[in-house]
């Protein structure tokens, strides 16, 4: 063990979104200068934060059952003379500060994800009185002024976090209350962001927002801002998530032509095909204006790789309504997606609707559902066999002698290849294709 060896433990379990995960790795930028360092057991940890997801139901019930196991290990290690400070971050806090408390009397800090720069102080806090917390704090122009601009990556590929909140209110999603109004970062601390993770070797970023392509700060907008970042060098590949169909700009549509950082994968959910649930979603777009949008982006860019979310079972759904989300998965073609049952969510107007679905129907829906998408996935996946696309190595496999890397369409690519590759471009020739994997080998020897 090196003499630097940190000296307090710090345990942090990420839940939900990629956001959450981009926050976690801050919040361990803000706690290191405080002696904490990441340890990959909560048993060891002197600081544990569950970074929490209150998107559905489920995920935020996860919480409260972890919670549990980690109080426990607090009263072992209080039995064995030594102290365990629990912090709560993320949109749980946000939304249900004072009921965690309440649930929980052994958390010992609340933190919103707008607050969490504020870590060292509650922290400190709390040592000296439970109970103390911040949940309700919505300015996250502060957070990032707070936050250090150097970031310590050590991946090939990373999270930078671009713009914040949602200002949209569908009817069923809890993001507008838990982070807040719509904001965009500065270009300049993002490009520095960017800067200092490309020295630190990051060959691809992915910027994130709950509404990233509705960037704008400076006059810029996200297409003039990937278009900003592309010129970074070393900085090869971009990606964005996620998107509203909304905000999908001309700019941005024809920058997916031209920008050849710009990766071929684009996130954009619908949600829904049937035009009635869009109208009761709030969705503001139509299935047809869907469809239309998914056309010029595809002329833009005819092999971009399309990703949706889907949501079964909203209040009122009838079988011909599903049938049209089956359908506009068909006209839109989906390389990728993410499928759920409605979840109910307190406060939400949709929560309040007449016409829930029972669980049964909706089991059954999503099931349907799904065995589609994977249809399409499995297609689009065997449509790689026999072409050599470009690789970005990140991380040995799990067999001896196996590195894997990601495909400019977000595919995972398992090659026979030397560790050294990691970090590089490579072209590889795709041999076979499974649901969730590319497998190929190198189409050129390399040096
Ligand atoms: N129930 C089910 N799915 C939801 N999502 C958001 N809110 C809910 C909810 N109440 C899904 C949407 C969104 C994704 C992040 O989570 O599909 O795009
Ligand atoms: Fe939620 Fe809709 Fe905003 Fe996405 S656009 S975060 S689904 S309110």
């Amino acid at each position: 063990m090196s003499e630097s060896a940190p000296a307090k433990g710090l345990y942090i379990k990420t839940y939900g979104c990629q956001m959450n995960v981009y926050d976690s790795e801050r919040m361990a930028d803000v706690l290191a200068p405080l002696g904490y360092g990441v340890v990959d057991d909560p048993a060891k940890a002197d600081l544990v934060v569950l970074n929490t997801c209150h998107i559905r139901e489920k995920a935020t019930e996860k919480v409260y059952s972890e919670l549990g196991v980690i109080k426990r290990l607090k009263q072992e290690k209080a039995q064995a003379g030594s102290a365990m400070t629990i912090a709560v971050a993320g949109c749980v806090a946000q939304a249900e500060g004072e009921e965690i408390m309440r649930r929980q009397p052994a958390v010992d800090l609340v933190v919103g994800p707008q607050a969490y720069h504020q870590l060292p102080e509650l922290i400190a806090r709390a040592h000296r009185a439970r109970g103390e917390r911040l949940a309700a704090d919505f300015a996250a122009e502060e957070k990032f002024d707070a936050l250090p601009t150097e970031r310590r990556a050590s991946g090939v590929t990373a999270f930078l976090t671009v713009q914040e909140g949602c200002d949209k209110f569908c009817t069923f999603c809890v993001v507008p209350y838990t982070r807040g109004a719509e904001w965009s970062r500065a270009p300049e601390a993002i490009e520095a962001e960017a800067r200092s993770l490309a020295e630190a070797g990051v060959r691809e970023v992915t910027l994130l927002g709950q509404n990233v392509n509705a960037y704008a700060a400076d006059g810029l907008t996200l297409a003039g801002l990937v278009r900003r970042l592309a010129k970074i060098p070393g900085l090869d590949r971009i990606r964005y998530t996620t998107s509203h169909p909304k905000d999908m700009g001309e700019d941005l549509i024809a920058a997916h032509g031209e920008v050849e950082a710009l990766m071929p994968y684009l996130h954009l959910p619908v949600q829904a095909g049937s035009d009635k649930i869009l109208r009761a979603m709030n969705r503001a777009h139509s299935a047809e204006s869907y469809l239309k949008l998914v056309e010029k982006i595809r002329a833009a860019r005819p092999d971009i790789a399309l990703s949706g979310d889907f949501i079964v079972g909203f209040p009122g759904e009838t079988e011909a309504d599903f049938e049209k989300t089956l359908q506009i998965v068909r006209d839109a073609g989906y390389a990728s997606a993410f499928s759920f049952k409605y979840s109910r969510r307190p406060g939400t107007p949709a929560a309040a609707l007449p016409g829930q679905i029972p669980d049964e129907v909706k089991e059954e829906r999503l099931a349907r559902l799904q065995a589609l998408l994977d249809e399409q996935q499995r297609a689009f996946n065997l449509a790689q066999e026999g072409r050599t696309l470009p690789v970005l190595f990140e991380k040995p496999g799990r067999h001896p002698g196996q590195i894997i890397g990601r495909s400019p369409y977000l595919q995972s690519v398992h090659v026979s290849a030397p560790d050294r590759l990691i970090g590089q471009i490579v072209p590889v020739k795709i041999a076979s294709a499974a649901r969730n994997s590319l497998a190929g080998e190198l189409a050129m020897e390399t040096a």
